[in-house]
């Protein structure tokens, strides 16, 4: 994984660890993602749910997925099948891992396309694009950039050149070390970009909107988009957290590192909110204009405000930042399968496995503009390779992983290796047990039938 062992040695705490997490939680599933989702689900409730799938759903599977993958110390595949196989169970459970692993292969082949994006809006905004631009130029230039196919292939690749390059020398912890410095930064813009918006308007209309439960809205359909939502965000569902757990030490308390994890990835996610929709309401614009959301929104506020280029070149420079370290751990895995089960070198498996992914991105960017018409079942290739993803393969491994943990492994183990006493324990069992996985069924199965 994005760790590799011999640096893994060197770490002498968690922190280490805690870094890889959080780079790979913090990424565009906060900036990007985030807002836009909330603007298409119609706000507030959104946001609840979202709240209550990372709580009861995220943070468990999270922790399960990290206690697989310490018992397991191998790839996702092999970890669990290892595992059951001790467990006295079937090592088709090896499945889990393959699904996993699946799952961050196609993500990582639309995720390049928005790093993509925002590779471009550095330099747009460096440029001074934006400086003075009303809403109405700034949509159209980002309409411009999205009806390019030349231009979202030119940055697509860039980025995933960026990614596999990293990923092809073996550099991805010296990235997260990076990340140590650049997260707070990007943290700090947030909160410049929140100030902003208090003085300048439309704030108490996004509060209200984020937080004033509607509880009208909350429909089948949200719930499962913010349950897949809350898979995404926290890169759980895919093996990434499986494989990350068996670089942890013994001594790490995962409960602690979890919560750790949830609580700067959620408050990264509400900040974006905070940044983007008061924006948005003050310069009318619709919270339900889907990906481009941030897009279209947050340039307007550079280009006004002082400093604002320096400012917006930052912050996207910071997002781009930030979906690298996500990007990484998503073609990790991919390479480190290939490599094993391969006669490949790290290097040819880096290149192979970026190469397929990269041209998926392209049949993805193809559909903002010469494909918009192609559609499976609905979706544009785009929307199609998202909803497959978060509302399919990442519910079901993260289901798959609950499940194994909660009624699969020897109980008074975990007790242990969680170190709870017996009323937390008990509560821990209810989530685990029935709450986390009947909540994902029960989702799943009345989104099918809605
Ligand atoms: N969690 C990342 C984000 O929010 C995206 C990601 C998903 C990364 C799955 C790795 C695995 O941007
Ligand atoms: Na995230």
């Amino acid at each position: 994984m994005a760790i590799n062992k011999q640096e893994h040695a060197q770490w002498s705490s968690s922190f280490g660890f805690v870094l890889a997490a959080v780079g790979s939680a913090v990424g565009l599933g906060n900036i990007w993602k985030f807002p836009y989702m909330v603007g298409e689900s119609g706000g507030s409730a959104f946001v609840i749910a979202y709240l209550f799938c990372i709580a009861l759903v995220g943070f468990p599977i999270l922790v399960a997925e990290w206690l697989i993958g310490r018992r397991g110390q191998k790839n996702p595949v092999n970890t669990f099948s290892d595992v059951a196989a001790t467990e006295g169970k079937s090592r088709s459970w090896g499945i889990v891992g393959a699904t996993g692993i699946l799952g961050g292969f196609l993500i990582l082949s639309f995720y390049s396309v928005i790093g993509g994006w925002a590779l471009n809006y550095i330099t747009k905004v460096a440029t001074g694009s934006f400086a003075g631009q009303d809403s109405d130029s700034v949509a159209a230039t980002f309409d411009a950039m999205l009806a390019s196919a030349g231009t979202l292939t030119i940055w697509h690749t860039v980025f995933m050149i960026l990614t596999a390059v990293i990923v092809g020398i073996g550099v991805t912890s010296g990235i997260e070390k990076t990340a140590k410095i650049l997260m707070p930064l990007l943290g700090v813009i947030l909160f410049v970009i929140v100030g902003y918006n208090v003085m300048n308007g439309g704030f108490g209309e996004a509060v209200a909107y984020l937080f004033t439960p509607d509880l009208s809205k909350l429909t089948a359909d949200v719930m499962l988009a913010a349950l897949g939502h809350a898979f995404f965000t926290l890169s759980i569902g895919m093996g990434i957290m499986v494989a990350y757990g068996s670089y942890l030490g013994r001594e790490v308390n995962l409960l602690k590192t979890a919560r750790t994890v949830v609580i700067l990835d959620t408050v990264i996610a509400l900040a974006a909110g905070l940044a983007i929709f008061p924006i948005i309401f003050s310069n009318g614009l619709d919270p339900a204009s889907g990906p481009g959301l941030i897009f279209v929104s947050l340039p307007i506020a550079f280009g006004s405000m002082g400093a604002g280029t320096i400012i917006g070149a930052l912050f996207f420079l910071l997002i781009t930042f930030a979906a690298i370290t996500s990007s990484i751990s998503l073609l990790e895995p991919t390479v480190e399968l290939l490599e094993e089960r391969t006669s490949m070198s790290r290097t040819v498996s880096t290149i192979v496995a970026s190469t397929v992914i990269w041209l998926l991105g392209i049949a993805a960017l193809l559909s903002f503009n010469l494909w918009s018409d192609f559609t499976i079942m609905g979706n544009g290739i785009f929307d199609a390779l998202d909803k497959l993803t978060s509302k399919f393969l990442l519910p079901l491994t993260g289901l798959a992983a609950i499940v194994f943990v909660g009624w699969k492994m020897d109980q008074r183990n975990i007790q242990q290796e969680l170190g709870l006493s017996n009323g937390t324990w008990q509560l821990w069992q209810i989530v685990a047990k029935f709450i986390a996985p009947i909540a994902v069924i029960v989702v799943f199965v009345t989104s099918l039938m809605g």
